[in-house]
């Protein structure tokens, strides 16, 4: 599996970061004509799971929407897909698994579950080996690569960007995760917050211009992540003024149940990474909650289709973006 037990504090404190090609003025229905997204499980519709399917998250990962696992780490649709239901257009094709029935008219979705901010490269030099061998690099390399064949000229380019949809999702937890599952203690790994955030800033500048349980530390780092982030956010609006940046924290998303997670292996969260959805050992013993959409957490570490929703609906409406996207 891709997951481990240590990524449970962080289930709170995850950032996402939009950087969209144009003032807003129309609904968001047919505003965008293509979504293009980089980032971890939180966005991952099936990259991981085509890089290696023995990765599949079992069912009942999926038994909301889909019915069927679908390589989602969750219940049902995760954030790009309410996006893209919203916009109306189809769901958006994970690149690794090919085009498709649409093709890749109308984006692709380049996040895989497990990626680092950091590249791989730098963390193997530190003795780290990450779950995944596609960091954000690696991610917007996919999108580089796949720019020809959507557009050439710069002119062309930016009309098409103009009517499109970018969204850097959460990145970061992995960085920090398998850091701290590799030994590496507290102290050190806070001086990883700022290049995670450094490349975290770079992938939005290159983007635009290519053209409780919870341990007291763990929110420290997350909430120094985030501070960061903002900084770098509001830097990241004033060189582009010209573009909408919202910026979603979810941070303050959390409730009293935030913590208790619907598809667990029992305990007072229901979260038990040698037996649970996470670090799944065949499904033994397996506690799943009868109303996923009562809850935020689906299995410990990512969220429940209804948390989704929400939150996109708050991108869309507001609270949850500064500005709002629609
Ligand atoms: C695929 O995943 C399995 C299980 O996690 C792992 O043992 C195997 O090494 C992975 N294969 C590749 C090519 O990464
Ligand atoms: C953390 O690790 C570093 C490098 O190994 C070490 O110098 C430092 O003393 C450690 N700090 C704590 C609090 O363990
Ligand atoms: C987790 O599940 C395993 C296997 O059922 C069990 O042995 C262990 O005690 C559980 N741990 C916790 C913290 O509940």
């Amino acid at each position: 599996m891709t997951l481990s037990p240590s990524f449970q504090p962080f289930i709170k404190l995850i950032l996402l970061t939009f950087l969209l090609g144009q003032a807003r003025s129309k609904p968001i229905k047919g505003r965008y004509k293509a979504i293009y997204c980089i980032g971890d499980s939180l966005a991952d519709t099936g990259n991981l799971v085509s890089y290696n399917a023995t990765t599949t998250p079992p069912f009942p990962y999926g038994e909301t929407y889909f019915h069927r696992s679908t390589g989602r780490f969750s219940n049902g649709r995760l954030i790009i897909d309410f996006l893209a239901q919203e916009i109306g257009l189809p769901f958006i094709p994970p690149y690794l698994g090919g085009p498709g029935r649409h093709g890749f008219k109308w984006g692709a979705n380049f996040a895989v579950s497990g990626a680092t901010a950091l590249p791989v490269s730098f963390l193997q030099a530190m003795g780290i080996t990450p779950l995944v061998p596609m960091s954000l690099d690696v991610q917007l390399g996919w999108f580089k690569k796949f720019l020809p064949s959507i557009c050439t000229s710069t002119a062309s380019c930016n009309n098409y960007f103009s009517e499109s949809l970018f969204i850097i999702s959460e990145f970061g937890v992995n960085d920090y995760d398998t850091m701290l599952l590799q030994g590496i203690n507290k102290t050190q790994i806070q001086t990883f917050v700022p290049p995670v955030i450094k490349k975290i800033r770079k992938a939005i500048d290159d983007d635009y211009e290519p053209g409780t349980g919870c341990l007291k530390w763990a929110n420290a780092l997350s909430e120094y992540h985030d501070h960061l982030l903002q900084k770098e956010i509001q830097r990241a609006r004033r060189k582009h003024s010209h573009a909408t940046i919202a910026f979603a924290n979810y941070y303050r998303f959390s409730s009293g149940r935030a913590l208790i997670a619907c598809c667990g292996g029992g305990g007072p969260y229901n979260v038990n990474m040698t037996n649970g959805c996470l670090g799944n050992t065949g499904n033994n013993g397996l506690s799943i909650c009868r109303d996923p959409s009562s809850l935020v957490s689906w299995d410990g570490l990512h969220l429940t289709e209804a948390a989704y929703r929400v939150i996109a609906r708050g991108l869309l409406e507001g609270p949850y973006s500064v500005p709002p996207l629609a």
